[in-house]
């Protein structure tokens, strides 16, 4: 068992030999700064200050530079600790994060849509569930869990909603399609999770949000929130995906803009539909044509891998968008 201490908050827990240090976090409630939990993201990197630590899993090449390897830098999602260790991570904001609880809920509604199926849960009344637009949620099952984002604003406290995409054979999605799971059924959800989330430091600056598929979730909170506190923000909403099919919520999304004044709505589909006369193609193409310089706004983008990663180094090389301003939460893929 190792001592994880976090700098500058000076957080500690326990981690055995056997788990990251970010599972150990995650485990014990500490919300450390993290997206896909599997080398992908870097939303968990942090420099090891003192102590020994292993890399236990692979990540991509391309998350973390030569230099910052060199400076002790490491993805908390693939790494353990062996021995005491103390990390740096000034991301994370200690005990002023939100504290993660695991409650019962009860299904108040399951409508499915295609292969999509929008789930709404009850809470407990109290004590009052507390979150930030974007972050996720995972829901607790007998052999396993599995994470949604959040799709609602934390304004509408004591419902969740989440976009859930049907997965064959898979451990969650199948039984809100085929009735094991319905309205009135109790499941358990953890959280809240994951450090994408509206940062509300920026308020004035103006917003890109982009998604494919049901990165829409977190970006629909993002807009119900920012409906409910910033009326009057510019902001951006692109959302790609192969045909319109994929523009699953389009009618929520609309009366949403119909609060917004200052929104503009871009969908691009990558595999049109016979008549479809709008955007076409990938978002990013479309964001680089419609925005040279990007300085001095923040975005946001949920969803694939993929587009995630190919629109922060676009609008970061080809936009002067500052890395710092470019917040995102990749989907991998579960079963
Ligand atoms: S790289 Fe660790 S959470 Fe994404």
């Amino acid at each position: 068992m190792s001592q994880i201490t976090v700098s500058p908050s000076q957080t500690q827990f326990a981690a055995e030999d056997s788990e990251t240090i970010l599972s150990a976090a995650i485990r014990q409630g500490i919300n450390l700064p993290h997206s896909c939990q599997s080398g992908v993201c870097g939303s968990c990197a942090a420099t090891v200050v003192s102590g020994d630590v292993v890399q236990s899993a692979e990540y991509d090449d391309y998350v973390l530079t030569e230099e910052e390897i060199a400076a002790g830098t490491v993805l908390l999602c693939c790494t353990q600790a062996r021995g005491d260790v103390v990390i740096e991570m000034p991301s994370y904001a200690g005990h002023k994060a939100l504290t993660v609880r695991t409650l019962p809920a009860r299904i108040a509604d399951i409508e499915t849509r295609g292969d999509m199926a929008v789930l709404t849960i009850a809470l407990p009344k109290a004590p009052p569930f507390v979150f930030h637009s974007g972050q996720y949620m995972e829901i607790l099952l007998k052999d396993g869990s599995r994470s949604y984002s959040i799709a609602n604003a934390p304004h509408e406290s004591g419902t969740l909603e989440f976009h859930v995409r049907l997965r064959e054979g898979g451990l969650f999605s199948p039984q809100l399609f085929d009735g094991r799971l319905k309205k009135g059924s109790i499941i358990r959800v953890r959280g809240p999770l994951g450090s994408f989330y509206l940062n509300e430091d920026g308020a004035h600056k103006p917003l890109l949000l982009l998604a494919t598929g049901t990165g829409f979730a977190p970006i629909k909170s993002i807009l119900q929130h920012l409906a409910h506190t910033q009326p009057n923000r510019r902001v951006h909403i692109y959302h790609g995906a192969r045909t319109a099919a994929g523009l699953y919520d389009e009618a929520a999304l609309q009366q949403l803009l119909a609060q917004l004044p200052n929104a503009r709505y871009t969908p691009v589909l990558s595999n049109p539909d016979e008549g479809w006369t709008g955007a076409t193609g990938r978002i990013t193409e479309h964001i680089l044509n419609d925005y040279k310089d990007l300085s001095d706004y923040e975005v946001y983008a949920c969803g694939s891998t993929g587009m995630v990663l190919d629109c922060k180094t676009a609008l970061t090389t080809q936009a002067k968008l500052p890395t710092n301003a470019y917040f995102s939460d990749a989907f991998t893929a579960h079963v």
